[in-house]
């Protein structure tokens, strides 16, 4: 028996070493230790022995047990550093080796101007409202003193999602929705996107952005809005730019103007830009009509208001000499860097 268990040891010591992973360790603890394995296959014949041999080799028994734990214990730290060092190994990073550049982004010139309006107009006391791209004809034409009939609704064409709703073509359906909700004293400008179905040209795109303006209150005048308006173009443009009222006509501003500021491109001669007129149109404005009051429960007889309404895209192109304002939709990172 006593060479029984030497060789039990000496065989399970071998393959000990030969082990590769903790699988393989806990296939031998079985084989060996485990209630069916080989050692204690051995102890279960103590019984057939003698009474004296018994204490010597039950003690042999548990020596060779012991050791062959003490192994097993050793192998499987052993094996776990070596996994921790292969792990270690495959994980490892060059930190000396030279980083990929990030690009960092900028703000695009729309963003940009419209920022520096914003501040011009909540500086001068306005307030930055915003409301819906879809929205209802109500709004968009209807309490703006445009009926369905009206042929103001073929200058600005149209895309209807159906015969009640339509993507806004203008930003002045807020300010229906401003004045149905706040009474005056109201000083509000709104930016936003609108859509026309316009063919696309130096000066035309079917989505473009507008700022709408709007003030109503006690005695205000058609000289409030050319102040307003000449205060904003000079703090935009400088002290010596130079812009022209134009009398024209909005359903829902009577007496109203359209706003031009002189070609930057040929100083008022005439080119491909301007369409040879000098001129190029910003943004339409009026006193608001006292039918669009009285439609949002304002009694026209005690308050008066202006509104305006400009289009970014062209006050930018004005802002930075821009000849085309298809370049603010093309992502032309060229284009863009020079901002
Ligand atoms: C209007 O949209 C009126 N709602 C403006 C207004 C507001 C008048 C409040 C009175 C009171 P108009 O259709 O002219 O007006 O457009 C206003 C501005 O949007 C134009 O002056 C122009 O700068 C710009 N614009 C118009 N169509 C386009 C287009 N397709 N692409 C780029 N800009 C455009
Ligand atoms: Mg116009």
């Amino acid at each position: 028996m006593k060479q029984q268990l030497e060789t039990i040891r000496d065989s399970a010591l071998q393959e000990l070493a030969e082990t590769k992973t903790q699988a393989e360790l806990e296939g031998l603890r079985v084989k060996y230790l485990g209630k069916k394995g080989e050692l204690t296959a051995i102890l279960k014949q103590m019984g057939k022995i003698s009474a004296e041999e018994r204490p010597v080799m039950g003690q042999l028994a548990n020596e060779v047990r012991g050791v062959m734990e003490d192994h097993m214990a050793q192998r499987a730290a052993q094996l776990k550093e070596e996994s921790l060092k292969a792990r270690l190994e495959a994980e490892k990073i060059d930190v000396t080796m030279p980083g990929v550049p990030c690009e960092l982004g900028a703000k695009h010139p729309l963003s940009i101007v419209l920022d520096e309006i914003k501040e011009i107009f909540v500086g001068m006391g306005f307030e930055i409202v915003e409301g819906p791209e879809v929205e209802l004809d109500y709004y968009n034409f209807e309490a703006l003193n445009i009926p369905k009939d009206h042929p103001a609704r073929d200058t600005q064409d149209t895309f209807y999602i159906n015969d009640n709703i339509v993507l806004r073509t203008q930003t002045s359906p807020v300010q229906i929705r401003t004045m149905e909700k706040q009474k005056p004293p109201i000083r509000i400008i709104s930016p936003g996107r609108v859509y026309r179905s316009d063919a696309v040209d130096a000066t035309h795109s079917p989505l473009f952005h507008q700022i709408e303006g709007l003030v109503v209150d006690k005695g205000i005048t058609f000289a409030d809005l050319k102040g307003t308006l000449e205060t904003f173009v000079k703090r935009l443009y400088g002290e010596d730019s130079v812009v022209r009222f134009r009398p024209h006509h909005f359903p829902f501003t009577e007496p109203s103007a359209e706003v031009d500021v002189q070609c930057f491109n040929c100083h008022g001669e005439g080119c491909r830009l301007c369409k040879n007129e000098g001129w190029i149109e910003i943004l339409g404005c009026g006193m608001v009509h006292p039918k669009v009051l009285s439609n949002c429960g304002i009694d026209p007889e005690k308050y008066s208001g202006f509104a305006l309404g400009m289009g970014l895209e062209r006050v930018v192109m004005r802002r930075y000499n821009i000849d085309d304002l298809r370049l603010f939709y093309e992502n032309d990172v060229r284009f863009l860097k020079q901002f």
